[in-house]
């Protein structure tokens, strides 16, 4: 990756003084920087720095007559393959959560299509504070990528989460957004969510699965620029930008909307809690204990639903399929034997037994089992970098197939 088109903005806090060395990074990895600066960011770190450095005019004003002459903030906007705010404020996070466009950076912010990088930096209370937290939510369900904050000692003097990640770090998750076309041939099928099994007109069985992981495997595919289908069952989870969900409720009706989309799929990431059985008689009126004998017990008959993971193995030609297993004992070895059944490119366990894993937590602990036993264990990690982690597996098997 050389050649490609990165602006800088910067905005006011004292991490600013890191941004030389963020742009030499990108300078050294052969990138075309440009930066933009709000004039606070002025305060910490110079124009004519980063105007040395980059080869490139600094602009620091949205409305100056001479600035916009050379080149207007909308051409900079669309100039730009991935915009890289770092540091980013307390203050610059909340005007792009809530699409202020009041000075420079917040304008291109506004106006750019290319994927958003922050680097937030800021007093730990301030990172803390549920007004930056929801501003946060709001920039990762529109899907702006987040990298850093450390911890450590800040500038201010706290100790805590607030310090600007180091220029390599923000560097490497450049890199990755910036690869983020590489699925642009692929259309990406992902299941998510758990299915519900009616039982009458009130009631279903159902699981604790609330989609996190299957949304993050869709948005994740999607920035990389595949066209992605997501059938997911009932979940509260945001649909990721740029994502087509098909809802649905039960095992059967996941396996018809699977089906409807098979023939244009080239990679089936299956990452739903899918029931494996389901009463075999659905009333469509309501169960009333008053109509059964006093202290009478009820018993469901179930009978088993189709395995949509295994039915579309067999069918997949090219097709790179992905299996979840759902482990809670002996992961591993029942993972082998699910893969060997299953008959998937790759299947991710995970060890629902463990704390912060598996269903409705916003972690994982996953372990990546490939045909023939081999096995790759990343530690706990947030749903969004299991879900990159995922895709750049799934990137390589298309790698090695071509
Ligand atoms: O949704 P979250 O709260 O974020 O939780 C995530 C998760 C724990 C649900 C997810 O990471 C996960 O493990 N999903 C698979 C859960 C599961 O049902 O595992 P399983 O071992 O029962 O199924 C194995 C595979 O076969 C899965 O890919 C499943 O989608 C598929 N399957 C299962 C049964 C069935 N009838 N049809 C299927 O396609």
């Amino acid at each position: 990756m050389h050649q490609r088109r990165i602006l800088v903005a910067v905005t006011g806090g004292i991490a600013a003084y890191k941004i030389p060395e963020v742009v030499r990074v990108f300078r050294r990895a052969d990138q075309v920087v440009r930066c933009i600066m709000t004039s606070a960011a002025t305060e910490f770190v110079t124009p004519l720095v980063l105007q040395t450095l980059t080869g490139e005019p600094v602009r620091t004003a949205l409305l100056d007559p001479a600035e916009e002459g050379e080149i207007d903030h909308i051409d900079l906007a669309d100039w730009a393959e991935l915009l890289v705010v770092a540091p980013a404020t307390a203050n610059s996070l909340a005007k792009l959560a809530h699409g202020l466009a009041d000075d420079l950076v917040s304008a291109v912010a506004l106006a750019t299509r290319a994927p958003v990088l922050v680097a937030p930096a800021m007093n730990v209370n301030m990172w803390n504070h549920p007004a930056t937290r929801a501003n946060l939510e709001t920039l990762i369900e529109r899907g702006v990528r987040i990298v850093g904050p450390g911890e450590g000692e800040l500038a201010c003097g706290w100790l805590g989460a607030g310090r600007m990640s180091e220029p390599a770090e923000i560097a490497a998750a450049a890199e990755l957004l910036l690869a983020s076309k590489s699925l642009a041939d692929e259309v990406v099928l992902v299941t998510a969510g758990g299915t519900r099994e009616p039982v009458d007109a009130v009631r279903f069985l159902g699981n604790r699965s609330s989609g996190k992981m299957g949304f993050a495997v869709a948005g994740e595919a999607a920035r990389r620029g595949a066209r992605v289908v997501l059938v997911a069952g009932p979940s509260a989870v945001e649909t990721p930008p740029g994502v087509e969900r098909v809802n649905v409720e039960s095992a059967l009706e996941m396996r018809d909307a699977v089906r409807s989309v098979w023939s244009e799929a080239t990679v089936a990431i299956m990452a739903a809690a899918v029931a494996d059985f389901r009463p075999a008689q659905a009333l469509d009126r309501k169960i009333r204990k008053e109509d059964l004998a006093p202290d009478a017990g009820l018993t469901l008959e179930l009978v088993r639903n189709p395995d949509i993971l295994a039915e579309i193995s067999k069918d997949r030609g090219s097709r790179i399929v992905v299996g979840f297993a759902a482990e809670s004992h002996d992961v591993i070895d029942s993972a082998i034997r699910k893969l060997e059944r299953k008959g998937c490119d790759l299947l991710v366990a995970n060890d629902v037994s463990r704390e912060a894993s598996g269903f409705d937590s916003d972690t994982n602990a996953v372990i990546f089992v490939w045909p023939g036993g081999e096995i790759e264990e990343l530690p706990t990690l947030p749903k969004t970098d299991v879900a990159a982690q995922l895709v750049d597996r799934v990137e390589k098997l298309r790698e090695a197939r071509r």
